[in-house]
């Protein structure tokens, strides 16, 4: 099973410009509660470092690029996102870490929940605990 799952954007763009769209519930596998978006990251700076006990979420970087790590306990990926039509899937007991951002880069995250902190596993060790408990 790939970690890395990526869902193409619609490309609408024509000789004005570039166009895509994502709706609700269908290219993106679930009903969109909330929006976040990662803008201005300083210089050497990584964000993440945590995984969701349930909540789904797709990535897309809509200007510049940066790295995304993923590690659901067993296997590591990484990938450069470095277009607006593409999308990672950051699934639940994912572990994501977001490096290498660039000055321009503009992180937009789409979530299936508003904000929950208890949904967060923020340690590493009980991350991996975890993965080990449910196997
Ligand atoms: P955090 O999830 O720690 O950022 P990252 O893991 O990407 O580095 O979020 C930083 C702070 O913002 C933290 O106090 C929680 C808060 N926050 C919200 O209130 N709502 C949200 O939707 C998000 C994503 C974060």
């Amino acid at each position: 099973m790939t970690l890395l799952k990526i869902l193409d954007l619609p490309d609408l763009g024509d000789e004005r410009g570039g166009l895509t769209v994502i709706e609700s519930s269908r290219l993106i596998p679930f009903k969109i509660k909330r929006l976040y978006y990662l803008v201005g990251t300083r210089i050497n700076v990584s964000r993440g470092f945590h995984a969701h006990l349930s909540l789904d979420q797709v990535a897309i970087c809509i200007a510049g690029s940066c790295r995304i790590v993923l590690d659901d306990g067993k296997e590591k990926a990484e990938i450069v996102l470095n277009s607006p039509l593409k999308a990672l899937k950051l699934e639940p007991m994912v572990w994501h870490e977001m490096h290498s951002f660039s000055k321009d880069c503009i992180l937009l995250v789409l979530a299936s929940e508003y904000y929950d902190e208890s949904d967060y596993v923020r340690n590493y060790n009980d991350f991996k605990m975890m993965v080990e408990y449910r196997a």
